[in-house]
C-alpha cells in the first residue's frame, strides 16, 4: 500500500512540476477558461449563472487571500507568519492593480469578411501569461470564437514583453498540425514589483467573420499567475487569475 501512494507520488510529480504554474505547458490546443479551476476571478460578475454567494467564493478576497489567512488545513499557507501572509496578499493586490488587458476589433463587418483582432495584455508576475479569443466575458461558460463562426485564419502573431515576435507556443505544435491557435501562452516574462515591470504581450489574431448575419459578442480572457512561481509549486494554491476584456459587440451584416 504504501510503495503504491509512493509509486502514484512518482508519477504524478512531473504533472505537478510541469503542469501548474508557469502555465500549461503541453495543452497546445484551444480551450476556454474554465479550465483554470484553481484560479481566482477578479469579477463576480463573470458568473451571473451561479447563486451569488457561489460566485463570490470564487473571487481573490475570498478563494485566495481566504486561504492565505486561514489559520488550519486546507490551507498550503500554513508555513508563512501573519506578516509574511499580509505581504503576500500586499503584493498578490498590487500585480491586481497593474493587470489589464484590452481586445480591439471593428464593430461591423460582412459575413466572412477578414479582420484583425488584437488583444494586448499586461499584468501578474510571469514567468508566463496565457490569453484566450472568446465569446463572452463568462468564467465557466466562455467558448472558444470558433464556436460561433469567428474562423482563426493562419497563425496568430505573438509579441513578448520585449515587443518582439516569439514563436515558442506555436513551435510546439505537432509536425503538421495547424497553428491557427486561439489560446497562446506569452513566454519570457520577467517581473520587478518595485520597478513596476510585469509581463506584457499582444495577439493578433487574423479572423474571417461569421457568415451568418447577426450580432456577436466577444472579449479577451487573460490568465496570469500573483506569487512567486516557486514559491507557489505547491500547485492547489488560488494565486492564479482570470480577467477578461470589456466585452465588444459586433455586428456581421
Ligand atoms: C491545479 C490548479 C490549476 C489549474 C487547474 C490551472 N492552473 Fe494555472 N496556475 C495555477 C497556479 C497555482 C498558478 C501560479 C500562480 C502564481 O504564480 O501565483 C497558475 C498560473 C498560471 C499562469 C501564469 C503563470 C504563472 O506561473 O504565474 C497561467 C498563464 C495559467 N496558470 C494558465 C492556466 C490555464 C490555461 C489553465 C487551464 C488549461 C490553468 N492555468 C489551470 C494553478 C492552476
Amino acid at each position: 500500500m504504501k510503495r503504491a501512494a509512493g509509486l502514484l507520488l512518482f508519477m504524478l510529480a512531473p504533472v505537478v512540476a510541469f503542469a501548474y504554474p508557469n502555465g500549461t505547458q503541453q495543452y497546445v490546443t484551444d480551450t476556454g477558461p474554465f479550465c483554470a479551476s484553481c484560479h481566482s476571478v477578479v469579477r463576480a460578475e463573470y458568473m451571473p449563472e451561479l447563486p451569488s454567494d457561489m460566485a463570490r467564493r470564487e473571487v481573490a478576497e475570498i478563494k485566495h487571500y481566504g486561504l492565505v489567512r486561514m489559520p488550519s488545513p486546507p490551507s498550503p499557507y500554513m508555513e508563512l507568519a501573519n506578516e509574511e501572509k499580509e505581504e503576500l496578499i500586499r503584493k498578490a493586490k498590487l500585480i491586481d492593480a497593474n493587470s489589464s488587458v484590452t481586445l480591439s476589433v471593428p464593430e461591423k463587418l460582412k459575413a466572412g469578411q477578414e479582420a484583425t483582432v488584437t488583444v494586448k495584455a499586461r499584468g501578474g508576475n510571469g514567468p508566463v501569461i496565457c490569453v484566450m479569443l472568446v465569446d463572452g466575458a463568462s468564467r465557466f461558460q466562455a467558448r472558444p470564437v470558433s464556436s460561433n463562426g469567428w474562423l482563426i485564419a493562419g497563425a496568430p502573431e505573438v509579441r513578448g514583453q520585449d515587443g518582439k515576435t516569439q514563436s515558442v507556443w506555436l513551435d510546439k505544435r505537432a509536425e503538421g498540425a495547424a497553428k491557427n491557435l486561439n489560446f497562446i501562452t506569452i513566454f519570457d516574462q520577467k517581473f520587478d514589483l518595485e520597478k513596476k515591470l510585469f509581463p506584457e504581450g499582444t495577439v493578433t489574431y487574423r479572423v474571417k467573420a461569421p457568415s451568418a448575419p447577426g450580432t456577436y459578442k466577444m472579449a479577451a480572457a487573460f490568465l496570469y499567475g500573483t506569487e512567486n512561481a516557486s514559491a507557489s509549486s505547491f500547485f492547489q494554491r488560488p494565486s492564479g487569475r482570470i480577467l477578461f476584456s470589456s466585452e465588444v459587440t459586433i455586428v456581421v451584416e
